[in-house]
Order: C-alpha cells, then sequence, then structure tokens
C-alpha cells in the first residue's frame, strides 16, 4: 500500500513514523530537498503544491492521494481523481477547509453553530455588521490563513484599510499567507469564549454512514492566534457537552463527505446556564490539536488518517492515561535546541519530545513535547518547564 502526500513539513514527518510501523509507504510532494519530511522519507519528489506535474508524479503507483495542508488547487486535483487516482479528503470536501466563507455558508445550511457571520467587500457594509454584533469585530481572509495570519481584530473599519484598499484592486495580498487570501472578507462577532475546544474526528470513504470515530474533546490553549498549548480531555468540560462537540463534528465530517482526519475547532462560552459551542473553523488532515494522541490515545491521528485514508477499519481512540498535555516549541533562543536535550531528558525523564527538524526562526513551530498523567495542571507545569529548557529561557538556564 502506497500513500502520496502533498507537503513535506512536520504533518508528514509525522505521518511517515506511523507508515512504517504499519508497513505502508509514504510517497511525499516536499517544498524542497531538506524539508521536515524530506529528512526522513526517502520517496520524495520536490515542488510546489500547485505544480501540476509533480503532484501528478508524487501520485505514480500510489493508492490514494491525501494533503497536510490545504493549500492545494481543487480543479487540479479533480483531474488527478479523472486520472483514477483516489483523492482524501475530495476536493468537494477540501474545499470548505480552504475557504472560510465557504465553509460559514456550509455550516449554516447544515444547522451547526457559528458565530454570527457576513461576507463584506466594502468599508460599508464591515461598518454595518460591526454596528449590528458590536465591536470589536473579527476579520479574515477566506483563504490563505494559518497560525493567526489572515485574522484580525477590527474596532472600526480603518483597522482593515488594507484589506478593504486590496479588495478594491481585486484580491486580498497578506504577508506570510499561505497563496491568495481571497476576493471578499469573512467578519464575525468576536466571540466572548471562556476557552477554545478542539475535536478530531477519522472517517472512512462511502456513503453518509461510513465508518467515523472521534477522540476525547481538548481544550487548546492560543498565543498570538498560534496554538501553544493543548490539554485533554478538556477539564471539567461536562460529558453532555463533550458529547455535543463530538456530535457537531460528526455532523460536519458526514455533511461535507470528509475523508480522513478533519479536526474542528470551537469556541466554548461557559456559565452557569450551561456551555455553548460554535464552530470556528475546520482542518482535514492531522492537526496540532491530536499531537497528544500520538503517546496518548490507543491510535493517533496519524495512524488514524492512513487507515482512513486506505479505507481500513479504524482503530480505538481511547485515551490511555486520564490527561495529556502537549506544549508546542515555537521558536528557541538557542541556535540547536537539541544541544538542550541532556537537561531535559534528566529533568523531565517522563515528557516526550518530538523535534521537526526545522531551522530556528521566531515564533516556528520547531518541535512539542507531551506529558501524560493523572493531574492536568501538573502536566502542564512539566510540559511547559520542559518546553522553557529548549527554548532556551533565560531563568531555566542559571
Ligand atoms: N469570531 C471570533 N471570536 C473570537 N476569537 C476569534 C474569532 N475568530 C478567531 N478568533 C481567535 O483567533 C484565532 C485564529 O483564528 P482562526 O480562524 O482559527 O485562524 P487560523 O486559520 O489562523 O487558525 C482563534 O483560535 C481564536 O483565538
Ligand atoms: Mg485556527
Amino acid at each position: 500500500m502506497t500513500v502520496a502526500v502533498v507537503g513535506g513539513g512536520q504533518l508528514a514527518r509525522m505521518m511517515s513514523q506511523q507508515a512504517i510501523a504499519l508497513g505502508v509507504r509514504l510517497r511525499a510532494l516536499v517544498e524542497a530537498p531538506d524539508a521536515a519530511t524530506a529528512q526522513v522519507v526517502p520517496d520524495v519528489v520536490v515542488g510546489a503544491a500547485k505544480d501540476e506535474a509533480a503532484v501528478r508524479e508524487v501520485c505514480r503507483g500510489a493508492d490514494v492521494l491525501t494533503v497536510e495542508h490545504e493549500h492545494v488547487d481543487d480543479a487540479q486535483l479533480t483531474r488527478i481523481i479523472g486520472d483514477g487516482i483516489a483523492v482524501r479528503p475530495g476536493p468537494h470536501a477540501l474545499r470548505y477547509a480552504q475557504d472560510k466563507i465557504a465553509m460559514r455558508v456550509r455550516l449554516t445550511e447544515l444547522g451547526v453553530e457559528c458565530p454570527r457571520w457576513a461576507q463584506v467587500r466594502t468599508a460599508a457594509e464591515l461598518a454595518a455588521f460591526g454596528a449590528e454584533v458590536g465591536w470589536p469585530v473579527v476579520v479574515k481572509t477566506p483563504r490563505g490563513g494559518y497560525d493567526g495570519k489572515g485574522v484580525r481584530f477590527a474596532h472600526s473599519p480603518d483597522d482593515v484599510a488594507d484589506w478593504l484598499a486590496d479588495l478594491e484592486r481585486g484580491v486580498v495580498t497578506v504577508e506570510g499567507l499561505g497563496g491568495e487570501g481571497g476576493h471578499e472578507l469573512l467578519v464575525e462577532e468576536r466571540v466572548p469564549f471562556t476557552r477554545e475546544l478542539a475535536v478530531l474526528v477519522a472517517r472512512r470513504p462511502g456513503d453518509y454512514h461510513a465508518e467515523i470515530r472521534a477522540w476525547p474533546v481538548v481544550e487548546t490553549v492560543q498565543a498570538g492566534g498560534i496554538c501553544s498549548e493543548v490539554i485533554a480531555p478538556a477539564p471539567g468540560l461536562p460529558p453532555e457537552a463533550a458529547r455535543h462537540a463530538q456530535e457537531m463534528a460528526a455532523t460536519v465530517a458526514r455533511g461535507l463527505d470528509v475523508t480522513g482526519v478533519l479536526a474542528v475547532e470551537m469556541f466554548a462560552v461557559e456559565d452557569e446556564s450551561g456551555v455553548r459551542l460554535s464552530v470556528n473553523e475546520l482542518a482535514m488532515r492531522p492537526h496540532n490539536s491530536g499531537h497528544w494522541t500520538i503517546e496518548g490515545s490507543v491510535t493517533s491521528q496519524f495512524e488514524q488518517h492512513l487507515r482512513a485514508v486506505l479505507d481500513l477499519p479504524l482503530g480505538d481512540t481511547s485515551a490511555r492515561q486520564p490527561y495529556a498535555v502537549m506544549v508546542n516549541l515555537l521558536g528557541s533562543e538557542l541556535s540547536d535546541p537539541l544541544d538542550a536535550y541532556p537537561r531535559l531528558m534528566a529533568a523531565f525523564p517522563d515528557v516526550k519530545v518530538h523535534f521537526y527538524g526545522k531551522a530556528v526562526r521566531p515564533g516556528r513551530k520547531l518541535g512539542h513535547v507531551t506529558a501524560l498523567g493523572e493531574d492536568p495542571a501538573t502536566l502542564r507545569a512539566r510540559a511547559n518547564a520542559a518546553v522553557a529548557i529548549l527554548r532556551g529561557d533565560e531563568e531555566e538556564r542559571g
């Protein structure tokens, strides 16, 4: 069995670990010969996701094509399906992870709870929405965004004057986006969430009733729009709210016909009257909120994604320990964080370290650590202290 994957970052790299265990061949289309995945997978094609010839090349002899990011062209994927290659998730599903306006339209049709939203092209339309729901509002480029790039909290249309000016010229372009930002803007009410949750499910191909499995609902903590920490399961979330969150994710997976792993990011507004949930965004691939599953679940998201896209029966998603905490290494003061391994491993022999083989840059996702155990507060402290060593934080050094 051979799985081809578009993208050579840490997600395809971690997928390859599970491919090795399963005896599945992984072929990757990587951006550069030294990409995170290219360092560990021998069978790579170097090229851009937009390069159709390169995508065809990576598919040659593969049973299925999958992706580790959404920045791929649907028309191109549709042509590849026409050549007889299975593409999972299919472009008809992937479009809702590529375009946040298309996603809002479809989720609203499916009756899935979302923040109040509108699609705007002008300062006047944005001002009208702000007047209706109250400022600040959250303005998003529908396409190309990730890690908080393409998301802005606006107190008036002036705060996105540059994006509105771009729109007048046709298309929003933002530094660092994974491609163009789109021909409209999505605007949402600012949800006064008490915390952010994520639900991961995996679904096999098939009809509406195809096999689907959910992992425990997790709490995600973002810093500057980037996921920094994940606690599994979300501490203190009432079981009926967790079940509702899993049902929402399953409704999305079935309604959009997603195959493979689907991550549904949610906002939770919690008070005495209960928990109100709404969907933030979708990712159709293994996701940062599921890295804890590598050690923390009977079946990791990477194994499950491979099983799902190969149309194999899905694995058990139960947790192995009461709690797992994952903390990302986002940038480092050290020129090589691996120099800190002896200190980290001596201080925290129970903590599991994952390093993606990427050069250090400020704020870049370089790796993560996971701690498993009984008490989430203790695990958070240990995992954060372990990451502080990899970051070379001053106080940790002395
Ligand atoms: N409507 C909203 N209300 C409040 N916070 C929001 C809203 N939309 C986004 N955010 C905050 O911004 C973060 C990034 O937004 P998101 O749409 O998930 O973009 P990205 O594609 O960069 O992950 C979210 O995790 C959340 O913290
Ligand atoms: Mg997000």
